[in-house]
């Protein structure tokens, strides 16, 4: 079975088309990263894949499972990091963890576990015990990753990872990364960073006004672009096929 399964997904906001039939199978153990420019589609297929935004057409399947038809199974099955990341300011980042714990039913024994090693893995100290109001950007992203992985999603989706992180803390979430893919998650990344993309994804997609341009691992768009280094992969693909 695949993991997550998008088929002819479609989006339009008002009178303008956002994604214009997106098609994508990603199985476990893979990292998929989307690139391309700003207001492509990256964020809206995000968002409709983490069911905050229904489709105007189309369908998404993840383990197995209808998003349309059974929302609430096929949403406990993943994690999702929004690209402005969001914890609520009178809450302190143990609660806010708590609290998204508690959504995702996840139990006593296991919050204990997986919480002492997440906090040690993201370096996170006893400010999480004082107000999110006071964090600076970092420290957010930090709590969110926690809440993140804590109920285990087999799919994880992350919008921008890395912005506003320090190096070692991007260390960190890259090494992270990889070692949920050896462990057999999937993960869905949206980013600006091509050193990252190089360095994580098994699949790499380049996305261009609601369309999917380009599928395939790094060799294969290098083969397709006659280029070695993937900034130039980029650059040559998006110059020869209109992207902006
Ligand atoms: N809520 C909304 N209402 C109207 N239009 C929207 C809405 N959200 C997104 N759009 C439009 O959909 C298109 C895709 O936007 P999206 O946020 O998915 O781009 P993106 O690839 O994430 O860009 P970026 O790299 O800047 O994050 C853009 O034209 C944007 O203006
Ligand atoms: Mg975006």
């Amino acid at each position: 079975m695949n993991r997550l399964v998008i088929k002819n997904l479609k989006k339009k906001f008002n009178n303008t088309w956002a994604l214009e039939g997106l098609n994508l199978q990603l199985n476990q153990g893979e990292i998929f990263v989307l690139l391309g420019p700003n207001g492509a589609g990256k964020t809206t297929t995000l968002k409709l894949i983490a069911g905050l935004l229904r489709p105007t057409e189309g369908e998404i399947v993840i383990e197995g499972t209808n998003l349309n038809d059974d929302p609430i199974k096929a949403k406990s099955y993943l994690g999702y990091v929004p690209d402005e990341p969001f914890i609520y300011n009178k809450l302190t980042g143990r609660e806010f963890i708590n609290f998204v714990a508690g959504i995702y039913n996840v139990s006593k024994q296991n919050y204990e576990t997986r919480l002492t090693e997440l906090m040690e893995t993201f370096d996170i100290g006893t400010w999480v015990d004082e107000l999110s109001e006071s964090y600076s950007h970092g420290m957010k992203q930090r709590v969110i990753m926690c809440q993140l992985l804590l109920h285990n999603p087999n799919l994880v989706l992350i919008d921008e990872p890395l912005v506003g992180l320090d190096p070692k803390t991007s260390k960190t979430v890259r090494e992270l990364f990889v070692r949920l893919k050896e462990e057999g998650k999937t993960l869905f990344i949206s980013t600006h960073t091509l050193s990252f993309a190089r360095e994580v994804a098994t699949k790499i997609g380049i996305i261009n006004r609601g369309e999917l341009k380009f599928i395939g691992d790094i060799e294969e768009l290098s083969r397709i672009s006659g280029k070695k280094d993937i900034e130039d992969i980029y650059l040559k693909l998006s110059a020869d096929n209109g992207i902006v």
